[in-house]
């Protein structure tokens, strides 16, 4: 795609990656990503702020054909999908000053070998005159690094803003123009991303309030032309209380596990409480994360096998607990032949959770009926305890 003009000289210089179906080697992406990078033309100066994934760099060195003098390249995060090009656009243009925070300078010398005399460090709030247009540097730290920051286009009233509210979406449509569609990609991306952040995140919100936004361009992703959307969202999903919600994360080897399962979800529904199942044999792990953005409760169903958890069920657990939602409860299903330490290793690895265990419920072999009456209860005591905090 060629470079596309946003306003009087801003451009548009990154790339879609309409391919793209892992990121991190963790989350999948079915609707693709894209690694934006713009070009700012102020009446003395030109800045270019970040760059795009290694494997794109070409495209960016295409656009940039025309463009005969880049006075500051700006990385506001120093992980390679923004970061990565830039040893190759130092190289076309020696004379750039890359500007970054103090923080992201040790990185970016960490992790592309890039020479001590090439930056310019900036503090929070600091200005860089490009002429006609002002860019200032607003410190935003954990969005999602330590060292990460933004950038506000004073005269345009554009903020830059990197990851933060990025969303991971390949598309032609420069401007987002059916938010109903870049909700999910942009949730999808903060649960990932973001969630483990929250409550820094919140503070950086708080901290760009009193700027007059009239667009958000992020680094992956459409831009905002009404960022009220993007940015109530992440109020939404920082700020707002869990939902009246338990999600099912599970996998079953002999059909036990599964029958606690389909048991428990009904009792749930007939609870009037919201369930999302995920079945870990085929679940897409960024449908699950999105799911852990709002939901008060985590359910585990899990096997017994070699002593402890499925290694499925593990995976989940690790990932729930690394993402660090804002569930309020978790309980364990499942099955066991004659023994082993599910529960104990579960609660092991959920402890960043900081969630109350509601009494779980292992049975030996298939569920008796006295299981399933100990499911029952579990679904009362959920349904209870969502009605005390008044989850809705
Ligand atoms: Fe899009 Fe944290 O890199």
């Amino acid at each position: 795609m060629k470079t596309r003009k946003i306003k009087d000289r801003i451009y548009w210089v990154g790339s879609v990656d309409w391919d793209r179906r892992l990121f991190d080697a963790l989350i999948p992406l079915p609707d693709g990503t894209s690694y934006n990078a713009y070009l700012i033309e102020g009446s003395e100066r030109t800045a270019l702020l970040d760059s795009v994934d290694p494997p794109m760099a070409g495209e960016l060195l295409s656009k940039l054909e025309g463009v005969p003098r880049i006075d500051y390249i700006v990385s506001h995060h120093a992980e390679q999908d923004h970061s990565g090009t830039i040893p190759l656009i130092l190289k076309k243009y020696p004379a750039a000053k890359l500007i970054t925070t103090p923080k992201a300078k040790g990185m970016l010398i960490d992790l592309l070998r890039l020479p001590d005399e090439s930056f310019i460090t900036v503090e929070d709030g600091e200005t860089i005159s490009l002429g006609d247009k002002t860019l200032k540097f607003i410190h935003t730290p954990w969005v999602h690094w330590p060292e990460t920051m933004v950038t506000w286009l004073e005269e345009d009233r554009i903020l830059f803003s990197c990851d933060f509210f990025g969303s991971h979406i390949a598309t032609s449509d420069l401007y987002v123009t059916d938010e109903k569609l870049v909700y999910g990609p942009a949730k999808r991306y903060f649960a990932e991303i973001m969630m483990p952040f929250r409550n820094v995140i919140e503070k950086n919100l708080e901290k760009l309030a009193p700027y007059d936004i009239a667009m958000i361009a992020p680094s992956h992703g459409q831009i905002y032309p009404r960022p009220a959307f993007i940015i109530e969202a992440y109020r939404e999903w920082v700020l707002g209380p869990p939902r009246n919600r338990v999600i099912l994360p599970y996998v079953s080897m002999h059909e036990s596990t599964k029958q606690m399962v389909d048991y428990l979800v009904s009792a749930l529904v007939e609870r009037d409480v919201g369930v999302e199942q995920f079945n870990l044999e085929a679940t897409d792990l960024g449908k699950l994360a999105m799911a852990l953005v709002d939901a008060a409760t985590i359910v585990i169903g899990t096997p017994t096998v070699l002593a402890g958890p499925h290694p499925y069920a593990a995976h989940a657990a690790f990932l729930a607990n690394a993402l660090r939602p804002k569930t309020k409860f978790l309980s364990i299903i499942g099955s066991y032949g004659w023994g082993g330490k599910t529960l104990e290793t579960l609660a092991g690895m959920t402890a960043n959770l900081k969630a109350e265990l509601i009494d779980p419920v292992l049975c030996k072999g298939v569920p008796s009926e006295e299981d399933f009456k100990a499911l029952d209860n579990l679904a009362a005591a959920i349904a209870e305890k969502h009605k005390e905090h008044n989850f809705i």
